[in-house]
């Protein structure tokens, strides 16, 4: 009697056999992680001194500008090279004025950092929700989100932050045509080499909790459904990205990462512009909880879950796991 495995073998090879050493499986290692790839999410709030715990998010803190660039030193240290800067400011109003103010809390710190770290790519996000006082990401009128209105609030804000330094700007408040606006305020402005990153397909997630913890940005009434995308459509994420690279995005994006891994991947096969990934807060906290408990690997799961994001498509990683992230990758 022939052994069925080992005719079925010598014609179509065993597979196993590829991954008998380390040294083999680094051979044919398909998806590798790079820490230039990695942009590390930055919380800035007012005051001196400060560097504060964010419940939620064990390991990310708020900074005070002054408290930044040992910080940020900290991360070009451990390889990663980008930051994604988020405003905290110590008041708010119904028209989010602190995103758009010149001396605003995110002009500073971009300010500063660049003056102690030129080379350092700073990104910064683009929304009003971290600074209205109803938290949502536009102007409210009648009750409802105006998408008009805060286009220009976004440019505006967009704008300052470009002039205080910024290389790229990163709409999130999902308004309609958020990305030509900004644009065109940027050209208008004198910063014609500034680049935009749209949040092109972003959805409507319950994995955004911890951030809005962060950013003290929960919405005091409603939701934001009438403007972030419903989770269960891809088609429309494709026609969202389409609308942001036509009106001038340099780099799109798809967040949540990790429920919205077949959206990033269509994405990738459709689209030939640099892909970000946003592995948000709530991925980020879940697997901090469950290594608390002992219940995963904290190392091994989050390689695992950024290797999946680089394997869906994504050139660009935006993770609170950036800075250990990058330290696991140097260990020997
Ligand atoms: C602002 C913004 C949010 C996030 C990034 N930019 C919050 C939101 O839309 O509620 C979430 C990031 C995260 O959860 O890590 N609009």
């Amino acid at each position: 009697m022939v052994p069925v495995l080992e005719e079925k073998a010598r014609v179509e090879g065993r597979l196993r056999r590829s991954r008998r050493s380390e040294r083999l499986r680094a051979l044919f290692r398909e998806t590798r992680l790079d820490s230039s790839s990695f942009v590390a999410p930055v919380f800035v709030r007012e005051g001196v001194g400060k560097v504060e715990p964010i419940d939620a998010m064990p390991g990310v803190n708020r900074y005070s500008v002054d408290r930044l660039p040992n910080y940020v030193g900290r991360l070009t240290e451990s390889g990663v090279n980008s930051v994604l800067l988020f405003g905290v400011p110590s008041a708010k109003d119904e028209m989010g004025t602190q995103a758009y103010s010149p001396s605003g809390v995110v002009p500073k710190a971009i300010h500063e950092v660049k003056k102690r770290f030129p080379d350092l790519l700073v990104m910064a996000d683009v929304c009003l929700c971290e600074y209205t006082s109803h938290g949502h990401c536009g102007v409210v009128q009648n009750g409802t989100v105006d998408n008009d209105t805060t286009l220009a609030l976004l440019a505006r804000a967009a704008a300052e932050y470009a002039k205080a330094g910024a290389d790229v700007v990163a709409p999130s408040a999902m308004m309609d045509g958020q990305v030509g606006s900004i644009r065109s305020a940027l050209e208008n402005s004198g910063h014609a080499d500034t680049l935009v990153m749209g949040y092109s397909a972003k959805y409507a997630s319950s994995f955004y909790g911890p951030f809005r913890e962060a950013a003290y940005s929960a919405p005091s009434f409603g939701d934001r459904r009438t403007y972030q995308m419903d989770g269960a459509n891809s088609r429309e994420a494709m026609r969202e990205i389409e609308a942001d690279i036509r009106e001038g995005a340099d780099i799109v994006m798809v967040k949540p990462a990790l429920a919205y891994l077949d959206v990033l991947s269509r994405a990738r096969s459709r689209f030939d512009l640099p892909i970000a990934a946003y592995n948000v807060s709530g991925e980020y906290s879940m697997v901090k909880a469950a290594a608390a408990k002992g219940w995963i690997d904290e190392k091994m799961a989050a390689l695992e879950i950024l290797t999946s994001i680089r394997r869906a498509g994504a050139d660009v990683i935006i993770t609170y796991f950036a800075e250990q992230a990058a330290n696991w990758l140097r260990e020997p």
